[in-house]
């Protein structure tokens, strides 16, 4: 009966990450539902594929701030709705990554049709990186291999991945605003996010000055 009255306490925005397997479910089916919209709704070509591409991308990029702000959410406004998203911080992880391998498939489809997509640029060996970064995090989103791995490498894993995928999302933003000023909302949703990181490092430093040694 408790055990009921606790998973009901949540609600669905919260639950469906209730566990990694269950967040990376939702993911994939809301990832497909939306690159089966998309192809039907702009062809299965080169357009088509294109928009797969682009809509994918944008269904990773909430789970990513999600998963970057959790922990500092969590310091600055301590409390059950903060604390539940602590908790599914490594749910949010895996959701992103999924997504994410999903753009990456859309990509290799999408550049059948536009072979430039694989020229080796900049902006390639950028986004080669963020995969690999992708894949290693998720690969290490599990106790076990963060107990291999030890907490300094896992910690630095982490944080340089995430570093590097906030890096990528900044430059393939402001490169679209400069594009179309439609895509305000995305770097704004990144000031603000780096603005979170760094009040609540701010928040532990002062923290950390201010309370009594024991
Ligand atoms: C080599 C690796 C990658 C390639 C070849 C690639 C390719 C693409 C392509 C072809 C598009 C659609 C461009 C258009 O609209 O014309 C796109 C969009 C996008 N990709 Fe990737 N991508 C890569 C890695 C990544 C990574 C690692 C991230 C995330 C950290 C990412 C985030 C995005 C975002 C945010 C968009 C724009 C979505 C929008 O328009 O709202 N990409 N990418």
């Amino acid at each position: 009966m408790q055990e009921t009255a606790a998973i009901r306490a949540y609600p669905f925005w919260v639950a469906w990450a209730n566990r990694p397997r269950r967040a990376v479910g939702w993911t994939l089916a809301v990832a497909l539902f939306v690159v089966g919209a998309t192809l039907s709704l702009e062809g299965t070509a080169t357009l088509g594929w294109r928009a797969v591409t682009r809509h994918t991308a944008q269904v990773a990029f909430p789970l990513f701030l999600a998963a970057f702000l959790a922990s500092s959410i969590a310091r600055l406004w301590p409390g059950a709705i903060s604390r539940a998203l602590l908790a599914r911080r490594r749910a949010l992880g895996l959701a992103f990554a999924t997504a994410q391998i999903i753009h990456g498939i859309a990509i290799v489809i999408f550049a059948s049709f536009e072979p430039t997509t694989f020229e080796i640029d900049g902006a390639f060996l950028g986004g080669a990186l963020g995969f690999v970064f992708v894949v290693a995090m998720a690969a290490t989103s599990n106790d076990a291999a963060a107990r291999r791995l030890g907490s300094k490498a896992w910690r630095a894993l982490h944080t340089s991945g995430q570093v590097t995928l906030f890096v990528i999302y900044a430059v393939t933003y402001a490169g679209r605003v400069a594009e179309n000023s439609r895509y305000w909302p995305g770097p704004l949703l990144l000031v603000a996010a780096l603005g979170l990181r760094l009040a609540a490092a701010a928040h532990l430093t002062l923290r950390s000055r201010t309370l009594p040694i024991e």
